[in-house]
């Protein structure tokens, strides 16, 4: 007998991002003017028709506990939605209505992955993969990306095992802003038919894509229906981090496996969140669209200036509201105070304390000498970031 906690625990930390957003927010509660660049949501408020939506389902009394997998409408909204947007024809059994991405990622890891399975995993990648594949009692194998981030296939072929259970790929992604190419989805569709692995795709970021681009999915390449799981939600398209609602596209075993993790967890996603998100679907699509129209001039500004501070060097953002950018010229130099700064973690908590400028180290996403900054802040609130942390950059 022992009240240790559980071995699973040793190799799980809490979210990096979670924490380092409570450092923050505690800060700027003892009245310092920080500027938060940390945070991965989009700055505009949920669109009135959705919050109209939620409030009507509270009046309505829509507030119990629903179907497991989630409403019957909204499920038909989504496989309608899949269908004009990404062409791809998913029933209503192989959908599954969530509490976030974030829990349809881990429920369906928890789906497919046995104890010691592989997950590969392109770095840099979601801070938060490699934790769900160890909660799910399974290994991820870390592969880094190219150098302008787009998938090494030697490299992932080279990784394939008899233990690979899944590649996990995100695309617009966090922390680059890469779309992977088609060509690129084709390849790692083909090794996934070739030996045999699920392709978890989490398109996350579909819609907020730059330069007229479109996201392609791996799930409509022939044959990969039943080997992907399609990863999707409503935090990011409409602005809806806090009410908690995503969804998985998969298989009809994975589905109902995934839908087992819920009913023994949470049991149902909210049900007011549920008539939101309908209505997120349904409604118009124009807030998304200015949205998006917004996020590119942030980008084209935040890419502009990133590149032009010296020893700094960011790479082309396709889509997401992030810019990773390199800061390895930087590591190794000397602080105001004579302290050295050794890696990127150190670069960040220095920008934090001496210019109040909050961004994320890039070693959380598995690329250090980087860090990573959100865009999500209006024009002014950048300008004035870039400024402070191309001051802050001033080393010796
Ligand atoms: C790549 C990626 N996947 C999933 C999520 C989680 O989204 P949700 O709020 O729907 O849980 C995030 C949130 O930052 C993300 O960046």
């Amino acid at each position: 007998m022992s009240t240790e906690l559980s071995a699973k625990m040793k190799k799980v930390s809490i979210s990096p991002t979670s924490a380092f957003f409570a450092r923050v927010e505690e800060m700027k509660r003892n009245g310092m003017d920080i500027i938060s660049l940390n945070v991965g949501e989009p700055d505009f408020p949920t669109p009135s028709n959705i919050k109209a939506a939620g409030i009507k389902a509270i009046e309505e009394n829509f507030t119990k506990y629903t179907e497991g997998s989630g409403i019957a409408p909204l499920r038909k909204a989504i496989s309608k939605k899949l269908k004009e947007d990404n062409g791809l024809t998913y029933e209503m059994d192989e959908i599954a209505v969530m509490t976030g991405a974030k829990q349809a990622l881990s429920a369906a890891l928890m789906a497919i992955v046995s104890d010691g399975d592989e997950v590969i995993i392109p770095t840099p990648c979601y801070v938060s993969y490699p934790d769900m594949v160890s909660l799910a009692g399974g290994v991820s194998v870390l592969v880094e990306r190219a150098d302008d981030f787009s998938l090494d296939m030697d490299a992932i072929k080279n990784a394939v095992t008899d233990k690979t259970k899944a590649v996990i790929i995100c695309s617009p992604d966090n922390p680059t802003g890469h779309v992977y190419s088609e060509q690129s989805i084709r390849e790692l569709a083909d090794l996934s038919i070739q030996k045999d692995f699920f392709v978890i795709s989490d398109e996350i970021y579909e819609k907020i894509i730059y330069d007229q681009k479109k996201a392609f999915s791996i799930a409509g390449v022939p044959g990969m229906k039943d080997r992907t799981i399609l990863i999707n939600g409503f935090s990011k398209t409409y602005s809806m981090t806090g009410w908690r609602m995503g969804y998985l596209c998969a298989r009809k075993d994975v589905i109902k496996a995934a839908i087992k993790v819920q009913s023994q967890t949470t049991t149902t996603p909210s049900s007011i969140s549920q008539m939101a998100s309908l209505e997120a679907l349904e409604g118009p699509q124009d807030s998304v669209e200015a949205m998006v129209l917004e996020f590119q001039k942030r980008r084209d500004y935040v890419y502009e200036r990133l590149n032009s501070i010296e020893g700094v060097s960011c790479k082309p953002i396709m889509g997401a509201f992030y810019a990773l950018f390199d800061v390895s010229s930087y590591i190794g130099k000397k602080a105001a105070d004579g302290k050295v700064l050794e890696n990127d973690v150190e670069l960040c908590e220095y920008l934090l304390e001496k210019e109040h400028v909050a961004a994320m180290p890039g070693s959380c996403y598995k690329a250090p000498g980087t860090l990573r900054i959100s865009f999500a802040s209006s024009m002014d609130v950048l300008k004035k970031a870039l400024d402070r942390i191309e001051n802050g950059l001033m080393l010796s």
